[in-house]
C-alpha cells in the first residue's frame, strides 16, 4: 500500500448535521416528508442524486430547472451552515493518524462526491495538507462509481491495487470495488460485505498501514 484515499464526509469530519438541516429547510417548504432515515441515504451521494431520494416522497413532479433551483438553494444554505465549521471539528484522534501515517510514508488523498470539499478541508486547517484532491468538481459519475477515487490514484500517481479507500458509506466501498482497490469501512460501511478492513475507529488505521 504507497497510497490512502479517503473519503471527507463521516471519514475525516461531519457535515451530516449540516446536509440535514439544509435538506430539511427545502423540504419543509415544498410539503416533503424528509427524516434522518432518509437523511442515512444521502451519503456519499451527489447533491442532485440526494434530491432525486428526497423527491421520491414528493407529490408532484419537478421540471428538471425546478430540481436545479431546489440544488442550488440547498447548497446555498449548507454553506452557510458550514461557517460553523472550525478547526475544533477536527478530532485529534483524525489528526495524530494522518500525522502519523504520513510520517510512515503514505502519499494522503481525498476522495469525495462533495463539490465543497476545499471549503470544508479550509474550514477544519487541513486546507493545504494532503497531497492530492479529487472531489465533486472533477468527476462526472457519482460514487457508487469508482471515477473519484480512480482520479485521486491519478493525481497521486499510483495504481488502484497500491491505494487504500477510507469510507463510511456503502456507496463508497461499491466505488472502491468497482475501482480494483482495497478498502476499510468505518460506522455503517464496516458492515458492507465485500469491505476488506473493518474499522471501529479512526485509529485503526495504525494497524492496517503499518
Ligand atoms: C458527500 C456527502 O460527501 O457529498 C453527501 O456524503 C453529499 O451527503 C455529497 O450529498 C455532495 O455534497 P455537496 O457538498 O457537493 O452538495
Ligand atoms: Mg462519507
Amino acid at each position: 500500500m504507497k497510497a490512502i484515499i479517503f473519503d471527507l464526509d463521516g471519514v475525516i469530519c461531519f457535515t451530516d448535521k449540516y446536509h440535514y438541516q439544509a435538506w430539511k429547510q427545502l423540504s419543509d417548504r415544498e410539503g416533503i416528508y424528509f427524516d434522518e432515515t432518509i437523511n442515512n441515504r444521502l451519503r456519499g451521494v451527489s447533491r442532485m442524486d440526494s434530491l432525486e431520494i428526497i423527491l421520491e416522497r414528493a407529490d408532484k413532479e419537478y421540471t428538471q430547472e425546478e430540481k436545479e433551483a431546489m440544488a442550488a438553494e440547498k447548497n446555498d444554505t449548507y454553506v452557510e451552515l458550514l461557517k460553523g465549521m472550525s478547526p475544533s471539528d477536527l478530532s485529534d484522534e483524525v489528526r495524530s493518524t494522518l500525522e502519523m501515517l504520513r510520517d510512515r510514508g503514505y502519499k494522503l488523498a481525498i476522495g469525495s462526491s462533495s463539490k465543497n470539499t476545499r471549503t470544508i478541508l479550509g474550514r477544519i486547517g487541513l486546507g493545504d495538507f494532503f497531497d492530492a484532491i479529487s472531489d465533486g468538481t472533477n468527476i462526472t459519475k457519482s460514487k457508487p462509481d469508482p471515477e473519484v477515487f480512480l482520479k485521486a490514484a491519478e493525481f497521486v500517481g499510483e495504481k488502484p491495487a497500491d491505494c487504500l479507500v477510507v469510507e463510511d458509506a456503502h456507496a463508497g466501498i461499491d466505488a472502491a470495488v468497482a475501482g480494483g482497490f482495497e478498502s476499510a469501512g468505518i460506522g455503517e460501511a464496516a458492515d458492507h460485505p465485500q469491505v476488506t478492513y473493518r474499522m471501529s475507529k479512526f485509529a485503526d488505521l495504525l494497524d492496517i498501514c503499518k
